[in-house]
């Protein structure tokens, strides 16, 4: 049921991985948070709990009832699942946005803060390298894939479009943080570095596509949390900003930081290219830090050597 007390915050995906930490580091600001989910806290947090779906106005209506701020994470997250049922998944992932906008509008919530994805740019093989023009970062002002090949892609940019278009008819103020790919306690098992962890830790193959050069800004769970939180900023408001790691790390970087770490060499095999596999691009992230002062805090061999100590406490490795 929804909480007898007015919640200034509410978090939709506040039980999922970054949604968890996003919520922590609300709770340590002393801000009064509540979570909308399908699913119950996972991790100890101590504040109000929605069980709902945010694809329900209804429900979603009576939860935003007095809120200022509602962080929209709740999506289909695992890009895979696009394609084995794409209706629900876009369903979650955009027509929920459009529930929780019209929520936002009827109860005169301050900000709706969206969860999207540098996927917007797209992904396609031969955009690789810096921006359009192969010399430049992608910033922010570097225009939607014009093409998905993704359907989780075009499912993101019509959610931002939603935020836009209820900004310009109602006057509901958004903020869009364009997530680089995240990594860190708590994510889900099946992305790259847990499987990486996880297989290294029981002595078992690793398996690389490619000459394993391709590379992804990976940003620390709790970065990336700290850029959510800096993004309540006034000067935050009807804007977008790339949330995105420091420098391209390499699925072969990966390995060799995890030998590292854990002091033991990895046994990796060489496979072909995965088809239509993304080489990767840069990003900035520059804009948040000129307007928010966010910058990504732990560096790439910290944040994972505190993800593996985490890994291996819940998994007992
Ligand atoms: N993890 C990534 O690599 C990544 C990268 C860029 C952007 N994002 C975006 O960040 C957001 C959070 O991703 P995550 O990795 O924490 O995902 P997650 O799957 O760990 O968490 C999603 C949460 O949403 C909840 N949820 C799912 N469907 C719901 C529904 N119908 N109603 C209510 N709650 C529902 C789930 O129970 C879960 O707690 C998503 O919008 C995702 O698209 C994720």
């Amino acid at each position: 049921m929804p909480p007898d007390v007015a919640v200034s915050i509410v978090v939709t995906g506040g039980s999922g991985f970054i949604g968890s930490h996003v919520v922590d580091q609300l709770l340590a600001q002393g801000r009064e948070v509540a979570i909308y989910d399908l699913q119950p806290p996972r991790y100890g947090q101590r504040c109000a709990f929605i069980r709902g779906d945010v694809r329900d106005v209804q429900r979603l209506t009576a939860a935003l009832q007095g809120c200022e701020v509602v962080y929209h994470l709740a999506a289909e997250s695992n890009v895979n699942r696009f394609y084995e049922s794409p209706l629900y998944s876009h369903d979650v992932t955009a027509g929920s946005v459009l529930c929780v906008l019209e929520a936002a509008r009827t109860c005169k919530v301050g900000r709706v803060i969206l969860a999207s994805t540098e996927w917007v740019y797209g992904t396609a093989p031969g955009g690789e390298g810096w921006g359009s023009d192969k010399r430049t970062p992608i910033t922010e002002a570097t225009p939607y894939a014009q093409s998905p090949d993704h359907l989780y892609t075009s499912s993101k940019i019509a959610a931002e479009l939603f935020c836009k278009n209820y900004q310009r008819l109602y006057g509901v103020s958004y903020t869009i943080l364009r997530y680089g790919i995240p990594f860190g306690e708590r994510a889900r098992p099946e992305t790259v570095t847990p499987t990486f962890v996880g297989r290294m830790l029981r002595d078992e193959e690793i398996t690389i596509n490619g000459d394993g050069s391709q590379s992804r800004q990976f940003i620390y769970v709790q970065d990336l949390a700290a850029g959510n939180v800096g993004a309540l900023a006034p000067k935050a408001e009807n804007e977008i900003f790339n949330l995105n790691g420091r420098e391209p790390i390499s699925v072969r970087d990966i390995v060799t930081t995890l030998e590292e770490i854990l002091g033991r060499k990895a046994k990796v095999r060489f496979v072909a290219d995965r088809a239509g596999e993304f080489g990767g691009r840069f990003v900035s992230s520059e804009k948040a830090q000129r307007l928010l002062g966010w910058e990504p805090a732990v560096p790439y061999k910290e944040g994972l050597e505190r993800y593996v100590r985490w890994f291996r406490a819940e998994a007992g490795l």
